[in-house]
């Protein structure tokens, strides 16, 4: 396949039908690389009022670098996946000691929380480097295109498919090459009934010239999620409500406030107030809310009222079950 008619078609596409999304509006690195970490696990629609909230809390690296943890798991609390904001605030703190932002792609790749992936994002974006930034979505192009059905999961089609979009790339403006790539993946060439009459590149796509569009990408070894029934206790007194705050010291979650289970406390337990579904990686979380009361409580245990529970690091859990609390 021609690679400079694949940048010059996707470039003309994406320049007049790209969706304004607030961080294609800057030029800071440093709000590229929140966009950027935002956007690792959780979808566009999600991070656009995170990204707007946490710039306005946190709008430099020097700003985040000196904020108090609990300060910024509070303003990532909803987003999920929190060791992306500690990592966050380790970049910045690195960024701030080095008085600028990195220049090269090691040095971008270097700072915590940044893999592969992301690193090509900025690093392109920011920096104007020719890396090819692919996800999942690139993945699925350049295997629609090529009407290539190797194994996405695996590592050795990754870093093909990689080379593959580097042809591609636009060396005039990889950053927008690459959120192009992206766009397509996530308008267009969707995973399922994609869009194919309105791409721009349907005249040079193999699947759809052989119709295998539907079938691709290929992805063996899908694992289904583990389901895991829990119940978490509402018990309120007064307009506030029980919570414990996970030890510090717990690698992802530490220092996140929880409402407690059955098994944490001695509790008469009331009706049901609700039941929710929490996913994590690869586990789905079946979670009924139950009415509680308690006599005692100990060290780990505190009430929280309204303006608490503005302000705590909640967990996600704890926030889809205080939707059923009158006090929050
Ligand atoms: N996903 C990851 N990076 C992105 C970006 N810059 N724009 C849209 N979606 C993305």
């Amino acid at each position: 396949m021609k690679a400079g008619g694949i940048a010059a078609k996707l470039r003309a596409w994406y320049d007049s039908s790209h969706r304004d999304l607030p961080w294609r509006r800057t030029k800071d690195p440093y709000a590229i690389l929140v966009s950027e970490v935002m956007l690792q696990q959780t979808r566009v629609e999600t991070v656009i009022p995170y990204y707007r909230g946490f710039l306005e809390r946190f709008p430099s690296a020097e700003n985040l670098a000196r904020a108090p943890e609990p300060e910024v798991l509070a303003a990532w609390s909803g987003l999920g996946y929190y060791s992306r904001a500690r990592n966050l605030k380790k970049a910045a703190q690195e960024i701030a000691a080095g008085g600028a932002f990195p220049r090269s792609l090691a040095g971008v790749r270097a700072l915590p929380g940044v893999g592969p992936y992301t690193a090509a994002a900025i690093g392109s974006i920011v920096l104007g480097l020719p890396q090819a930034a692919v996800d999942g979505n690139v993945l699925r192009v350049v295997s629609r295109l090529t009407n290539d059905p190797s194994d996405i999961g695996s590592p050795a089609t990754k870093a093909r498919f990689t080379q593959v979009a580097e042809r591609w790339l636009d060396p005039a403006d990889p950053g927008r090459f690459n959120q192009a790539m992206m766009e397509l993946g996530a308008t267009l060439c969707l995973p399922h009934n994609p869009r194919c009459p309105e791409c721009p590149l349907a005249g040079r796509c193999q699947a759809r010239k052989h119709r295998t569009q539907n079938e691709l990408p290929v992805k063996l070894r899908r694992l289904t999620p583990r389901r895991i029934e829990a119940t978490l206790l509402l018990v309120e007194r007064r307009g506030k409500v029980l919570l414990w705050q996970r030890p510090a010291s717990e690698p992802r979650m530490g220092g996140f406030w929880e409402l407690p289970s059955p098994d944490q406390i001695p509790a008469a337990t009331g009706k049901i107030l609700g039941k929710f579904r929490h996913t994590i990686t690869n586990h789905q979380y079946h979670v009924t809310v139950r009415q509680a009361t308690v006599r005692r409580i100990g060290d780990s245990f505190r009430w929280a009222g309204p303006a608490d529970l503005a302000t705590l690091p909640l967990s996600g859990t704890a926030r889809k079950a205080l939707r059923f609390c009158n006090t929050s």
